[in-house]
C-alpha cells in the first residue's frame, strides 16, 4: 500500500471520527431532586419512568427535542430532552443515549427521588413529578465554572466573557433561543454559546438568559463557565467548543486544560450492571402490562430460590458486612454499593447491594445468577449467590483483593507501575477467562463490556473477569443475534454499535483494545478530542514499523522487545474493523503462548465504511429507542448519593 493511499485511509479515518463521534457527551451536572417516592408508589414511578425514557428518544432523535408525560396522579412522570442545537443528530442521538442511562443515577431504589436533571455539553434531560416545561428558573440551578485560571491580562479576559455573554444572551431569544459567537482581542479568544430549551417563550428566554450573564460573571478568570439554568444553557469557554462549520471563527486558543474528570471506584463496574438491571426492570414493566400472573410464579420461583445453593439470607448478607457499614464498602456506582463481607463460614466475599428491587424481574435475575453461578474459572470471578427475598436483591461474589485493572493503572499512585512479566500475565489470563466463556464452557456466553475496570485483580495479578451483568448466553442455533446496545463506548465493536450484531467477536475487539491499553499505559477515550488517539497512534506507528515506540515508558524498557511487539500487533489484530479479521479467543491464546504466527494487521479499529456510515449509524439509534438501550459512559463517572441535592461533577474541558 503507498504512503498516499494511507494518508488518504487516515484521513478519512479522522474524518468518520469527527462526523460520527463528538457528542459532547461530557457531563457539566447531575441535580437529582429531594422529594422521594413512597415505598409503595416506587414501582409505579419507576415503570412510568421507564415508559418515558422509552418514548422521549424517538421524539429526540426526530425533532431534537421531546416532551413527554407519563402516568396519573402522583405517580406521573414530566420528562424533558434537548440536544444543543449545533449537534449533528447522530451526535445528538449519541448524547441523549448516554445522558438517559447516567440519569438512572438519581433512581437508586432505597431513596428514589422523584426528580432529576442532567446536564451534558451536548443534551440535557430532566424528569420530575411536576408540570415544569415553563419553568425558566429555579432554586437549583447551577453555575459551574473551570478549574484552570486564564493565564494573560486578567481584566481584559473579564471584560471579553462578559461582552460575549451579554451578546449571546441578547441575541439568542431573536434566533430561536439558541447562539454561538466569540470575541477575539489580540491573542485572546473566548467562544460563548446560549441557548433555551425548546418549550420556553420567547420572554422567558430573555429572563433566563439575563439571569445567566448576571451569574456567569463569577467565573472569570476561569477558562470555562457554564450556567445550567431549568430554562436555559449557558457557556463560555477558551476552547472552541461548538461546531460552527459556517463561521470562520480563529482555531487554536489556549487555556485547554485537559479534562479531569472525578473517578469512582468501583470493583464491579457497576454501571454495567446498572445497564442489565435497566434493561429487567423494562422487561419487567412489559411483563406487568401483558400479564398478571407474578404471584403464582413468585411462590413457585421463591421455592427454587429457598432449595438453590445459590441462596443466601439477608439477615446473614446484613451481619457478614457489619451491616453495610461504610467501613467495608468497597465500591459505588450506578447499579449500587459493593461491601466486602465475611461469611460465618470465615470465606470473605463481595456482596453487592442493587437499586431495583422489583419482584418482577426476580425470575429473570434469578436465570442469570443460575447461568452464571455454574461457571467455573481461575480468570473468571465467581458469583456464590444472591438474595432476593429480603428487603433489597443482593450479589454474592468472590472476594478480589487487588481491586480493578483500571484502578492499577491509572488511578493509584500507591502501588509500583505494572511490570512486563505482569502485564503479559493479565493480558494471557484475560484471554483465557474470555475463551473458556466463548468456546470451553458448555454455554456460549459473550461478556459484552470487556475493559479495564471490569478485569479484577488477585494478589499474584491473575486477573479475573467480573460482571456478568451483560452477559448473554448464544442461542444454539444462530451465528449472531440483534440486541439491544449495551457496553462502553470506545470499547464497543463497530459492528455492534452500530448494526447491534453481537457476535463472540464484540468481545475480541474489546480484548484487542484492552491489550494495547495495558501495553502502552494509555487509556482509550471515545469522548475526547482526538478520539481514539492511542488506537490510531498504535495503528501509525505499525504502519512505520515503530511499534516498539508505543509501550509504556514506565516499564523503563524492561521488557523484551520481540514479545511487546507481538503483543501489540496481536492487539491491533483483535480490534480490526471487520470482525471476520478478528481471530477467536482460542486463537488469540495459542498467538500469546507462541504457538502461532501472528498475521500482519490489516485494518485499523473503526475503518469500514459499511459499518461506520451516516446511514447505519441511523439504525443504531432506532436501536435505542426501540428498545430500552442505555449506554454507559466511559469507565469514569461520578458518584451520585442520591441524597438531597447531589453535588455536581465538573469536568472542565
Ligand atoms: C427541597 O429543595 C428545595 C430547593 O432547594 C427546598 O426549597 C425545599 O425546602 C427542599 N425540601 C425538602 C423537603 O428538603
Ligand atoms: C405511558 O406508557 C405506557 C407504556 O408505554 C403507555 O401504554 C401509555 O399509553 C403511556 N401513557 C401516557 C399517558 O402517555
Ligand atoms: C398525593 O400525595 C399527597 C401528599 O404527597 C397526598 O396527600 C395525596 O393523597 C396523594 N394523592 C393520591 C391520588 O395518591
Ligand atoms: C456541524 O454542523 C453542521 C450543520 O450545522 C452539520 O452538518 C455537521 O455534521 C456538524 N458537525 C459536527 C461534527 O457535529
Ligand atoms: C411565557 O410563558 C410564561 C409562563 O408559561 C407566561 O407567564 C408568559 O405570559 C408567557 N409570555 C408570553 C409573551 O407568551
Ligand atoms: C406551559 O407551556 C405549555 C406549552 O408547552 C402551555 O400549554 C401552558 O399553558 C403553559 N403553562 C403556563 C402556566 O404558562
Ligand atoms: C499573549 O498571551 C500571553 C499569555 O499567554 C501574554 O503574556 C502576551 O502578552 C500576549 N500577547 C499579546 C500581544 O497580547
Ligand atoms: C489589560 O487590559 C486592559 C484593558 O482591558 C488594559 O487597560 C490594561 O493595560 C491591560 N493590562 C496589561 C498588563 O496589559
Ligand atoms: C454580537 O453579535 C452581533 C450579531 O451577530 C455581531 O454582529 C457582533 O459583532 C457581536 N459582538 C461581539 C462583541 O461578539
Amino acid at each position: 500500500m503507498s504512503v498516499l493511499s494511507l494518508r488518504v485511509l487516515i484521513l478519512l479515518l479522522f474524518h468518520i471520527k469527527q462526523s460520527f463521534c463528538d457528542p459532547r457527551a461530557t457531563e457539566a451536572a447531575l441535580v437529582c431532586g429531594n422529594r422521594t417516592a413512597e415505598p409503595s408508589d416506587r414501582q409505579v414511578f419507576v415503570a412510568n419512568f421507564l415508559a418515558a425514557m422509552d418514548a422521549i428518544s424517538p421524539a429526540v432523535s426526530r425533532q431534537r427535542y421531546g416532551v413527554i408525560t407519563n402516568g396519573t396522579g402522583n405517580n406521573t412522570v414530566y420528562a424533558f430532552g434537548e440536544c444543543i442545537k449545533d449537534l449533528s443528530q447522530n451526535d445528538c442521538n449519541l448524547c441523549f443515549a448516554q445522558c438517559k442511562t447516567s440519569i438512572l443515577r438519581c433512581l437508586p431504589f432505597q431513596r428514589l427521588t422523584k426528580g432529576g436533571r442532567l446536564f451534558y455539553d451536548g443534551c440535557y434531560l430532566r424528569y420530575d413529578d411536576y408540570m415544569f416545561f415553563n419553568e425558566s428558573l429555579s432554586s437549583v440551578d447551577r453555575t459551574v465554572c473551570g478549574s484552570d485560571d486564564f493565564v494573560g491580562n486578567r481584566s481584559l479576559f473579564r471584560e471579553s466573557v462578559l461582552e460575549l455573554v451579554r451578546n449571546v444572551s441578547d441575541e439568542g431569544p431573536k434566533n430561536d433561543g439558541f447562539f454561538t459567537g466569540f470575541v477575539n482581542k489580540g491573542n485572546l479568544t473566548v467562544y460563548g454559546l446560549g441557548q433555551c430549551w425548546e418549550v420556553l417563550n420567547r420572554s422567558d428566554c430573555v429572563k433566563c438568559l439575563e439571569n445567566g450573564v448576571s451569574r456567569i460573571g463569577s467565573c472569570p478568570p476561569k477558562v470555562e463557565g457554564r450556567v445550567l439554568n431549568a430554562g436555559c444553557y449557558l457557556r463560555y469557554s477558551t476552547t472552541r467548543f461548538y461546531n460552527n462549520s459556517a463561521s470562520d471563527a480563529p482555531s487554536g486558543s489556549g487555556g485547554g486544560s485537559h479534562r479531569r474528570a472525578t473517578i469512582l471506584a468501583s470493583t464491579c463496574g457497576a454501571i454495567a450492571c446498572l445497564l442489565f438491571i435497566a434493561a429487567i426492570s423494562l422487561f419487567a414493566r412489559k411483563k406487568i402490562v401483558k400479564k398478571r400472573r407474578e404471584k403464582k410464579q413468585l411462590g413457585a420461583l421463591l421455592a427454587i430460590v429457598t432449595r438453590s445453593k445459590t441462596n443466601f439470607s439477608y439477615e446473614t448478607l446484613e451481619e457478614a458486612t457489619n451491616y453495610f457499614h461504610n467501613s467495608n464498602k468497597l465500591g459505588q456506582g450506578g447499579s449500587g454499593s459493593v461491601y466486602k463481607g465475611i461469611l460465618p463460614s470465615g470465606q470473605t466475599v463481595a456482596v453487592k447491594r442493587l437499586f431495583f428491587n422489583t419482584t418482577q424481574w426476580a425470575d429473570h435475575f434469578f436465570n442469570e445468577v443460575n447461568l452464571i453461578s455454574d461457571i467455573n474459572h481461575k480468570n473468571l470471578v465467581k458469583l456464590l449467590g444472591c438474595s432476593i427475598t429480603g428487603p433489597e436483591s443482593l450479589l454474592v461474589y468472590e472476594y478480589v483483593p487487588n481491586q480493578s485493572l483500571h484502578e492499577y493503572l491509572f488511578v493509584r499512585k500507591d502501588v509500583p507501575r505494572l511490570g512486563w512479566e505482569e502485564r503479559y500475565k493479565i493480558i494471557l489470563g484475560t484471554a483465557e477467562g474470555l475463551d473458556f466463556l466463548h468456546e470451553k464452557s458448555n454455554l456460549r456466553i459473550i461478556h459484552r463490556d470487556i475493559k479495564l475496570s471490569n478485569v479484577l485483580l488477585e494478589e499474584d495479578f491473575t486477573p479475573k473477569i467480573a460482571d456478568f451483568g451483560l452477559a448473554r448466553m448464544f442461542p444454539e442455533d444462530k451465528t449472531h443475534i440483534s440486541t439491544a446496545v449495551a457496553g462502553t463506548l470506545g470499547y464497543m465493536a463497530p459492528e455492534y454499535l452500530v448494526r447491534g450484531k453481537l457476535t463472540e467477536k464484540v468481545d475480541v475487539y474489546s480484548f484487542g483494545v484492552l491489550v494495547i491499553e495495558v501495553v502502552t499505559g494509555k487509556r482509550v477515550n471515545a469522548f475526547s478530542q482526538n478520539s481514539h488517539s492511542i488506537l490510531q497512534k498504535v495503528w501509525n506507528l505499525n504502519c512505520s514499523g515503530k511499534l516498539i515506540e508505543a509501550v509504556d515508558p514506565s516499564i523503563n524498557g524492561k521488557f523484551p522487545v520481540e514479545g511487546a511487539i507481538r503483543m501489540l500487533k496481536i492487539g491491533l489484530i483483535c480490534a480490526q474493523a471487520t470482525a471476520e479479521l478478528r481471530p477467536s479467543m482460542s486463537t488469540v491464546v495459542k498467538m500469546l503462548i507462541g504457538d502461532q504466527e501472528i498475521p500482519r494487521p490489516k485494518q485499523p479499529p473503526f475503518l469500514s465504511s459499511s459499518s461506520s456510515g451516516e446511514g447505519s449509524s441511523v439504525e443504531v439509534i432506532n436501536r435505542f429507542t426501540q428498545t430500552a438501550t442505555y449506554f454507559s459512559r466511559p469507565d469514569s463517572y461520578t458518584e451520585s448519593s442520591g441524597n438531597e441535592i447531589t453535588e455536581s461533577s465538573i469536568i472542565p474541558r
